[in-house]
């Protein structure tokens, strides 16, 4: 029941957020984590949403912070870029997940 609350606020969060922002976060997944986590489609599902939204939130502090702490794309995580683009990662993870649901 809690997850299907999350999923609610999420999705009503995120619906002004354009498709552009699901592909652009796509992208972003390919070009920045993939090398490291591989396909998108098993690595996302492996966290719950829950996880995930406590990992991206305040411009994904925490998923920063967790990647610098173990010296992983340190650069990266740093750079004004992932500031920039975290949210399009935020709108694929949800994309993902509302997929997930559908398919239930
Ligand atoms: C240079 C390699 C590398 C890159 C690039 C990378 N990661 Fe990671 N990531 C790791 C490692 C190593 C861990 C720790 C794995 C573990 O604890 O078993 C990790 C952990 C994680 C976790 C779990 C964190 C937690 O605390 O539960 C998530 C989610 C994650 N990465 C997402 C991403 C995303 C999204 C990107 C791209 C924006 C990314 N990673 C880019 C190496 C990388």
């Amino acid at each position: 029941m809690k997850k299907l609350i999350f999923l609610t606020v999420l999705v009503c969060a995120t619906v002004p957020l354009s498709a552009k922002s699901f592909f652009k976060g796509q992208k972003e997944y390919l070009r920045e984590c993939r090398s490291c986590h591989g396909s998108s489609q098993f690595f996302i599902g492996k966290f719950s949403p829950q996880r995930w939204e406590e990992l991206l939130k305040d411009s994904g502090k925490k998923l920063a912070f967790n990647h610098i702490q173990t010296n992983n794309s340190v650069e990266y995580f740093k750079s004004e870029q992932y500031l920039k683009r975290v949210e399009y990662i935020q709108a694929y993870v949800t994309h993902y997940f509302q997929k997930a649901k559908k398919q239930q």
